[in-house]
């Protein structure tokens, strides 16, 4: 009997502790004068909002307590702190993938810091293949649901004791996309000229580092996801189990092969950074114009 209770033990010391979370946060309060209440995961690509922030404090991620570390080309590695259109925020230049080897604790890790540093709201941005084939290359898909594979077939970054501190043992999903966030983010699209280009749709999240199979891409549509990625449902779902309001957004960079007549079509890391580089000025704009006109959290007043 010992034994057995020895063995959960064991396995329980792997997952991260309040403490662990708690100690990166106080370790980073003093660095910056920024006490954000939004916080921004840029995808691959899309680190350029970080650059607009105002007052900027720059923290890399190999000087913070227990984060880990980026690996992956087309994303850098660190934490900016400062001022986007009246709203303080914390930026992340580079996010963790389970492909890279990191798991789905400390994929997530960050968004727990910055809760605890009391963000509310997490905007998440991605590059992501379309399934749906009424998408082109350059499209921002407004995420309104995910499918979290990972997290289906039991990889989920809330598999483990939970801290009733962060939230609840069962959170429901069925809301994690703020519908208000996604009617101002619609709104802001239509006023900036690019509501042609926004889209709505499903995000379903894979594991990586592969791109789809063409029997993986058709049956990932026949679930009912509109894009492919690697990442963003894992820190949702950590977010929301924390109480933060999540605004997401995909930017289409390929389409996923669905057939052998388009098998030439061959997805590839170069293509996906070029659709980034092009469209990432508009979606830039847009998450700007939504911070514009997101009312200012009561305390900041
Ligand atoms: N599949 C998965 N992830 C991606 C893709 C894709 O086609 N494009 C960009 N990220």
């Amino acid at each position: 009997m010992q034994g057995r209770f020895h063995t959960f033990h064991t396995k329980a010391l792997m997952y991260t502790s309040y403490e662990d979370y708690e100690a990166t946060a106080k370790w980073l309060l003093p660095q910056t004068e920024q006490r954000p209440k939004v916080a921004i995961i840029c995808g691959s690509g899309l680190g350029g909002l970080a650059e607009k922030l105002e007052n900027r404090d720059v923290i890399p991620y190999r000087d913070i307590p227990n984060f880990p570390q980026t690996t992956v080309e087309g994303h850098q590695g660190q934490l900016v702190f400062g001022t986007l259109e009246g709203h303080q925020c914390v930026c992340m230049q580079g996010r963790f993938h389970t492909y890279e080897g990191f798991d789905v604790y400390q994929v997530t890790y960050p968004v727990r810091v910055f809760s605890l540093l009391g963000v509310r709201t997490l905007v998440v941005t991605n590059a992501a293949g379309g399934l749906n084939s009424s998408f082109s290359v350059g499209d921002i898909m407004l995420i309104k649901d995910h499918i979290n594979m990972p997290g289906l077939v039991g990889n989920n970054p809330l598999c483990g004791p939970n801290d009733d501190r962060f939230g609840v043992r069962f959170p429901c999903m069925s809301d994690a996309y703020d519908r208000d966030l996604m009617a101002l983010a619609q709104q802001t699209a239509e006023e900036q000229g690019i509501g042609a280009f926004l889209q709505q749709g499903v995000y379903c999240m894979v594991g990586g580092p592969t791109y789809e199979s063409i029997a993986e891409g058709r049956a990932l549509r026949t679930l009912g996801a509109d894009a492919v990625g690697m990442s963003t449902a894992l820190e949702v779902v950590v977010a929301r189990h924390c109480g933060l309001r999540v605004l997401g957004f995909s930017l289409i960079t390929n389409k996923v092969v669905m057939s052998d007549d388009d098998s030439t079509l061959k997805a590839n890391h170069a293509e996906v950074l070029v659709a980034c580089n092009n469209r990432a000025q508009d979606l830039q704009g847009l998450v700007r114009g939504i911070l514009a006109q997101m009312p200012l959290d009561p305390e900041d007043l």
